[in-house]
């Protein structure tokens, strides 16, 4: 016999209609997001052409997205979503280093670099030289010989390498270092700024409605591998850069807020190969979590 749909019964009646033999992982996650779903749009009264204008920016976010655009991580990045996974995937052990969210521009695979390489193939002459050092060591304080240090950031003007072909050389703002054998790395670059997402999408009129700004604080990316360890997907902040409060995607924790220090001794610029004063210097450890 046919049942009766029902506000009421409606999540029950998609619920029941699982196979018993669904993948059990699978099965409980479509249960939860039915329920939520289905309780979503009674608690709100979803109207038929907002139902439509949901499907429309969907679909839209689904045509922006390609090889190189990922229109949907930005969109579960800037709904804190991105964050919240991340987060509940990387719960903080002890001292280990914090982890944030990987970003949608880890398009491209960096190039193998020597400890001390500039990962920046062009820049302007304007932007300020800075040198980023550190260790990486274990939860116990044990250095970590041959981590790898997976880095990118954005150029001075708050562009990736992908996101102007015809302006960056590609892998430009990008190196994979590989820590020595005291688990130590360094490599030079320009100080990051802060700089919007992109906003030529639907993701950016969800931001505009919502009369939200597009920005990120300043930072790098890191992606660090070490063997019998977790890999580590995080950033570092520049102390005091501007949004460092309210960063668009919410990815911002305090301990990776770093002091980029001016430094202006030209003996250590002559060490460094950086080439002019004043420049600045980052330095901070990676504490990797054992696996197991
Ligand atoms: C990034 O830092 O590269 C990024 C992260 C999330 C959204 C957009 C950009
Ligand atoms: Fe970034």
């Amino acid at each position: 016999m046919a049942t009766d749909f029902t506000e009421e019964t409606a999540a029950d009646a998609v619920i029941e209609s699982f196979a018993p033999d669904t993948n059990p992982r699978l099965r409980e996650i479509l249960v939860s997001l039915v329920k939520h779903l289905h309780a979503f749009a009674r608690d709100v009264e979803l109207t038929i052409p907002e139902w439509e204008k949901a499907v429309d920016f969907l679909t839209r976010t689904g045509h922006k997205s390609d090889d190189e655009r990922q229109e949907f991580i930005l969109l579960s990045d800037v709904l804190g979503l991105s964050m919240l996974v991340e987060t509940i995937s990387n719960r903080k052990f002890g001292v280990a280093t914090e982890s944030t969210v990987l970003g949608p521009f880890h398009v491209v695979e960096s190039p193998v670099r020597a400890l001390g390489d500039d990962i920046d193939l062009v820049k302007d002459a304007n932007a300020t030289p800075c040198v980023v050092t550190g260790r990486v060591v274990s939860t116990d304080g044990t250095p970590l010989p041959g981590a790898t240090l997976d880095v990118w950031q954005a150029n001075d003007q708050g562009f990736y390498d992908v996101q102007q072909p015809d302006v960056q050389p590609r892998t430009n703002g990008r190196g994979l270092f590989t820590a020595d054998e005291n688990g130590e790395f360094w490599f030079r670059t320009i100080v990051p700024s802060y700089y919007p997402i992109p906003t030529d999408g639907p993701v950016g009129e969800l931001l505009v409605a919502t009369g939200r700004h597009a920005f990120r604080p300043a930072h790098i990316h890191f992606i660090v591998t070490a063997p019998g360890h977790r890999d580590l997907t995080t950033h570092i902040f520049v102390a005091g850069s501007k949004y460092i409060e309210s960063d668009t995607v919410f990815a911002v924790k305090k301990s990776l807020v770093v002091d980029f220090e001016e430094v202006d001794d030209p003996a250590l610029a002559e060490t460094w190969n950086v080439g002019k004063v004043p420049f600045r210097h980052a330095d901070f450890d990676i504490i990797m979590q054992p696996s197991q």
